[in-house]
């Protein structure tokens, strides 16, 4: 309940464009010690996301509404914690996967951003599992939009890439928490 408050809440307190940077999350405020940065990115596969990503960077839009139709396409039930209209949401979903994809190569300069993004999720009520959901689907998104470009080996770069960043998202708000 107090979960879904604060969703709410902070879906009204935080509009800036640039909230994926700044915000500070309750669940991040309330702990402090470091968190471990993951280890890098292969550098092939690296330039594979991005080279991927930038052919997605001119039609990020259509892009997130793909993802969102999707998602609660596949889980219905995630439908009622975002926005009914979820275009701004899309447009900052996009600017933070451009954020992780420009820094794969400097991880250890944007994982406390990451971190702070895994601390807010929790206050949106987010769950470990809904990772994986979330991620299969940014999966199906990109092989839909990027059809042959999506090859067998950017498909693993991709996956590669998510994981890592969901596994940081998910670890900080309980390392922090510890
Ligand atoms: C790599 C994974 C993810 C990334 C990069 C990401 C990115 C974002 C960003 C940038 C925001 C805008 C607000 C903010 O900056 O705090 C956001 C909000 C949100 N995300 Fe995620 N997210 C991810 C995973 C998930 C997952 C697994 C869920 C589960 C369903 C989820 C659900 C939400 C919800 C409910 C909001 C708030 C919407 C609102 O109230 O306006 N996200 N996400």
């Amino acid at each position: 309940m107090f979960a879904l408050f604060f969703a709410h809440y902070k879906r009204f307190t935080q509009q800036s464009p640039n909230s994926f940077v700044k915000f500070e999350s309750f669940n991040c405020k309330r702990a402090a010690p470091e968190t471990k940065t993951p280890a890098s990115m292969d550098p092939d596969e690296t330039e594979l996301v991005r080279t991927s990503f930038a052919k997605v960077a001119p039609i990020k839009a259509a892009t997130a509404a793909i993802f969102y139709d999707r998602l609660f396409q596949v889980a219905p039930e995630l439908r009622g914690t975002f926005p009914t209209d979820v275009t701004q949401q899309g447009a900052k979903l996009m600017a933070a996967i451009g954020f992780v994809v420009a820094g794969l190569d400097r991880l250890e300069s944007i994982i406390p951003q990451v971190h702070e993004l895994g601390c807010r999720h929790v206050d949106y009520a987010v769950r470990d599992a809904h990772y994986d959901i979330v991620g299969d689907t940014l999966i199906w998104t990109l092989e839909k939009v990027l059809g042959a470009a999506f090859t067998p080996e950017t498909r693993k770069a991709w996956i590669e890439a998510y994981g890592m960043v969901a596994e940081a998202m998910i670890a900080a708000p309980k390392m922090r928490a510890a």
